[in-house]
This record gives C-alpha cells, structure tokens and sequence, in this order.
C-alpha cells in the first residue's frame, strides 16, 4: 500500500488535446510510449493515486486519445475542446466535471509524463493548507518560453508568460511547469475571470493567481526538478525522458531486490514485476506485462514481453518469450528459443533452437534441439500438448493439433501428425541402412579415376 491516500473528493483534469506537430508523427503526442505505456497513461496512473476522478479534455476527433484515457481510468469524463484558445479555456472544457463539486481539482498536462505521485500530492496539500491555487515551478537551466513566476516576500503573486514579460521579469529562472491545483469552491469563479487581453490572444490558466491574489485569496508555489515536469514535444524529448523512467525502474528493480549486472543495458516495462534475488544479465529487454518471480536468472539478451515466469527459471541467453508464455518453477528456456502462448510445466527444458507456440508442456518434458511446433497451417492456429516427462528428439516437428502423451518418446528429426499414446516410441524419420566398406571402395575408384584423368 502507497503512503499516498487516494480521495475521491480530487479530480485530475488531464489536458491532452492537440496532435503535437513536432513529434511528426500520424500518432497524437500524448499517445506516444515511455516504457511501454503511453504519456497520458503515466500522468492519469500518477494523478489516479491522488485523485478519486479524472477528467480529459481531447481535440476534436481525438477518439483514440479518449479510448486510451477511458482504458486507464474508464470513469475518466472526456471532455473535447473544439478551439485551441488557450490553458484555460482547455480547463474550461472540463465546466461540468468541476461543477460536480471536488474539494481539489489538479490541473496536469498530458504530455508531461514524469511527474511524480509525490509532487502531485504536494499541490494538493498546499490547496488544503487553504491556497486557492498551488502551481508547480521549477528552476529552469534556459527559461526562454516558459512562463515566469513573480514571487513577492516569499509569496506567488503572479505567472508572466514569456511573451508577455519585461526584460527583468524575464531574468527570472523560476519557472512555471504547467501542472496547478485549485481549490474547488473558488476555481471557476476565477477561471472565469480569464481573459485575452495578451501576446497570444489566448486565455491563459496562469493568470489564475493574479485574479486569486485580487480577489484576496492565496496562492502557493510548489516546486519539482526541470526533469520531473519536461514536457515532450518531439522525439528528442520522448528519449530523454525514456531515459529518466528507465532510471527509475532499474533503481527500484535493484532495491527491491533484483540483481542487475549492468542496469544501463536492461530496459524494463513500466508494468514489470519482479521477484528477489532476481539476476538479470546484460542487454535484456522486457515488454509490457512480465512478471518474474524469486530466484530467477534471465541470462543476456533476451526478449520478453507479456509473459509469466516462475521461481527458479533460467531464460535465455538469446531467449525471446512472448504474450502467453509461461514457464513454471525450474522451467527452462536456453539459447535461440521462442515460446508464445505455451506453458512449460515445472522443470520442463526447451534449451536450444526451439520454437514452442500455442502449446502445453507438461512438467519435466524435455525438448531437444531444434523442435518446432508448426501451430499455423495459413490459415488457423493449433494446439500442441506434451505430456509430463515425455522425451522429444532433436530436430522434430510436432504438427498441430497433436498431443504427445506423458512419458512418451519422439525420435530425433520425426514429423508428428498423430497423436503418441504414454510410454511409445514414435519415430517418422526414414529407416537407417548402412553398406560395409562402401566408403572405402568409393574413394579407392575415385582416386584410380583422377588419376587416369591426370595421366
Ligand atoms: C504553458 C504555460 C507556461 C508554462 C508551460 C510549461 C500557460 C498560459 N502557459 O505554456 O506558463 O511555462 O506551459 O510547459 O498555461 N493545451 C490545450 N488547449 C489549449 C492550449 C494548451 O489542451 O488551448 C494543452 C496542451 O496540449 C499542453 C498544455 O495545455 O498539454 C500546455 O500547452 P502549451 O501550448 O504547451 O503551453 P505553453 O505555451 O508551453
Ligand atoms: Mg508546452
């Protein structure tokens, strides 16, 4: 359990309209990944541990960006804002979730992803230590931009944008981050009283706290670090903060009791769980929805995603594991093997060159070299089953649907299309014969012959 309380009197505004254009791309910027989930689903998880609502507001047209936003939190309210006129006409959109009553409504960006529960939990504080508005600023290494908090005898009196600041309003470096937190009685009373009287004609949220500070209401300045509040317009940010949250998964990987020989080279979804005394090689990469369990070694340069793995494993080197598998306790998974949509029974061994899909590998089966279960015949999928402790030969292809039985044997280089009862030996593989001293007739009358040849 979280130190942060959840409340459901706090509601996340998320604005995530607009397409991005310096990201170039067909896909709307909040919907681009960092470790494997989008920038809108790490801001509504963080805000999902402070607040009880959310609330998006899209573009127009923007049904993706709201399917996503309603797969995270699927009571998110979405809201659309048709004109781009500005942060707060953006937050206007969202009129009617406000009009509901929150004690607190946190106002975050969609595409600025590494914000913090923690730093969202101190806006929200310092809205119930009685501001009226509690914005985020940081202390930013080139403020050109961004827009400038005015701060008199230790109090925010008023957020200048870039455009609209003097030459010694602009000398100021510490910055507004965008994220803000309102106190629910009074935000659209003072939201309202935005205008567009400003460099960009636009209604600006951050002359909230000029209208709160006349209205005689406080303001609060809360601050965070330049990399937790970056925000990701192009694909240059979108790596930098990549980089950021793999930092954090591996750090929280080894202090939760994981050994990572070089953490630099593994990069881990945001979803991955694992166990202790986990060991994780060199160059691994994990997808979404792996979960690892204790003792586990994932040996250098394995592929992982959407798999389950259980105690005392071994996967890898070179091991690809996809959506479905799952391997049991002491289960193995060596070089050069793929496995989808199969469960490998405790012990079972698939240790080179094998590809096991769509199948069910009973405990203590082992599966020789070069085995390929041929599961799609163009058109369908089918099942494979290997029974506890049966025996497959190397270079064997079990064709689907079959099931080998438990204890059973398969001859190396078979090709299984019947099903093998317990205990048989099935071989398919042409018989051997053999011709004594043939080699030694063949060479002796191919010499003779190069020779005469040469004479
Ligand atoms: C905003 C802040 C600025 C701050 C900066 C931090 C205002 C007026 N300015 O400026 O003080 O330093 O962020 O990055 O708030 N959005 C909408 N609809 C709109 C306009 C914006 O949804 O009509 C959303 C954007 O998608 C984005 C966020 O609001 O998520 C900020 O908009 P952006 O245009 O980037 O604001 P800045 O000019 O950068
Ligand atoms: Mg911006």
């Amino acid at each position: 359990m979280s130190a942060i309380e959840k409340a459901d009197d706090v509601l996340a505004i998320v604005l995530a309209a607009g397409q991005g254009t310096r990201m170039r791309s067909a896909l709307p910027k909040v919907l681009h990944k960092v470790a494997g989930r989008s920038m809108l689903g790490h801001v509504l998880a963080a805000a999902g541990t402070v607040a009880g609502t959310a609330a998006v507001v899209v573009g127009p047209g923007q049904e993706d960006v709201a399917a996503e936003a309603r797969a995270i939190v699927p009571a998110a309210a979405i809201h659309v804002q048709t004109d781009r006129l500005g942060t707060a006409h953006a937050v206007l959109q969202a009129r009617e979730s406000i009009a509901r009553g929150p004690a607190v409504v946190i106002v975050l960006y969609g595409d600025t992803p590494l914000v913090t529960p923690e730093t969202i939990r101190r806006l929200v504080d310092a809205v119930k230590a009685g501001g009226a508005v509690a914005a985020l600023g940081f202390e930013a290494a080139d403020p050109t931009g961004y827009g400038r908090f005015i701060v008199r005898d230790g109090a925010l009196t008023a957020i200048r944008e870039h455009k609209d600041a003097s030459e010694a309003e602009r000398a100021i470096r510490l910055c507004n981050a965008g994220l803000m937190a309102f106190d629910g009685r009074t935000m659209l009373s003072i939201l309202d009283k935005v205008g567009n009287q400003n460099a960009q004609k636009e209604y600006y949220m951050t002359d909230a706290v000029e209208i709160a500070r006349g209205m005689g209401l406080g303001c609060v300045a809360v601050t965070a670090s330049e990399e937790e509040v970056m925000g990701l317009d192009d694909r240059v940010r979108l790596a930098q903060a990549e980089a950021v949250m793999q930092r954090r998964l591996r750090e929280a990987a080894m202090r939760g009791g994981a050994t990572l020989i070089d953490p630099g080279s593994v990069f881990f979804s945001h979803d991955t769980v694992l166990g202790r005394d986990v060991t994780i090689e060199p160059n691994v990469f994990f997808g979404p929805g792996v979960t690892v369990a204790d003792g586990v070694v994932i040996h250098a340069s394995s592929h992982i995603e959407g798999a389950t793995i259980g105690a005392g494993a071994h996967v890898g080197p070179f091991a690809r594991l996809r959506p479905g598998a799952t391997l049991e306790a002491d289960a193995k998974v060596g070089n050069f093997c793929e496995i989808k949509a199969a469960r490998l029974g405790k012990g079972a061994k698939v240790s080179h060159l094998t590809y096991i899909g769509d199948a069910d590998i009973g405990a203590n089966a082992n599966i020789g070299a070069g085995t390929i279960t041929c599961n799609y015949d163009g058109f369908l999928k089918h099942r494979t089953v290997v029974g506890e402790g049966a025996f497959i030969g190397s270079n064997s292809a079990l064709v689907a649907p079959v099931t080998i039985a438990a204890g059973a044997y398969v001859g190396s280089g078979s090709v299984v299309t019947r099903d093998v009862e317990a205990d048989a030996l099935a071989l398919t593989r042409a018989q051997q014969i053999e011709k004594p001293g043939w080699a030694k007739r063949f060479r002796e009358t191919m010499a003779a012959r190069k020779a005469a040849k040469a004479s």
